[in-house]
């Protein structure tokens, strides 16, 4: 299988928060924008290996800022890398700025594991990743340890077995 490049995958989504969308204190309500972005990561995953793909787990989001009523939100998402059958899909959140200059300022981030399956929902192989920018790089290499964690804390893997997970945290076997 061909390996892809996450432009392939890159899927960009743009909501404008209505009243429906918020919560007491008139911001965007998480669980909306988790929406959004389970939805705006599916697609990138799709892109990437033109297969069923679905939500294995969610590793990672940050809500950083609030994001008031009335705000245009704007979702980016790439695939960062391929395992045989899962695979790390990044969400950025960007908020516009509406009065001045419509500059997008990110606000919030979330890392998701999809997995491709079959008409049966059994996992199939999708192709890998080549990362072409610093970023893409980056977030490559660090998917191996996400992979790790998201396994150890799901009860499939042992934490011996995660060695690049350990050598964060402990000094080198061999030194
Ligand atoms: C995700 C799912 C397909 C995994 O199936 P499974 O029988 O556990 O398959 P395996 O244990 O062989 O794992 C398949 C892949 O998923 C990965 N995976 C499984 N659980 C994972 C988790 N919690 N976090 C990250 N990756 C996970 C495995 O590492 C493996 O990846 P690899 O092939 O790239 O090495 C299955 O659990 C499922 O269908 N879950 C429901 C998904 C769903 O309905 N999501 C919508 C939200 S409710």
């Amino acid at each position: 299988m061909k390996a892809k490049n996450p432009s392939a995958s890159l899927t960009v989504m743009t909501e404008i928060v209505l009243p429906n969308d918020t919560n007491n204190l008139n911001n965007l309500f998480g669980g909306q924008l988790l929406s959004w972005m389970d939805r705006c990561a599916a697609i990138a995953a799709h892109r990437h290996c033109r297969r069923t793909v679905v939500t294995a787990s969610v590793n990672n989001v940050s809500f950083n800022e609030a994001i008031p009523q009335g705000a245009i939100v704007t979702l980016e998402s790439k695939v960062s890398r391929a395992f045989s059958t899962s695979m790390e899909v990044w969400v950025d959140v960007y908020m516009e700025d509406q009065r001045g200059s419509g500059k997008q300022t990110k606000c919030n981030e979330a890392i998701y594991t999809f997995v491709a399956v079959d008409d049966l929902g059994r996992p199939i192989p999708i192709p890998s990743v080549e990362p072409e920018t610093e970023e893409e790089q980056r977030r490559y290499d660090g998917a191996l340890r996400r992979r790790q964690l998201a396994l150890i804390l799901a009860g499939k893997m042992k934490p011996a077995d995660a060695h690049e997970l350990r050598a964060l945290f402990l000094p080198r076997e061999d030194a």
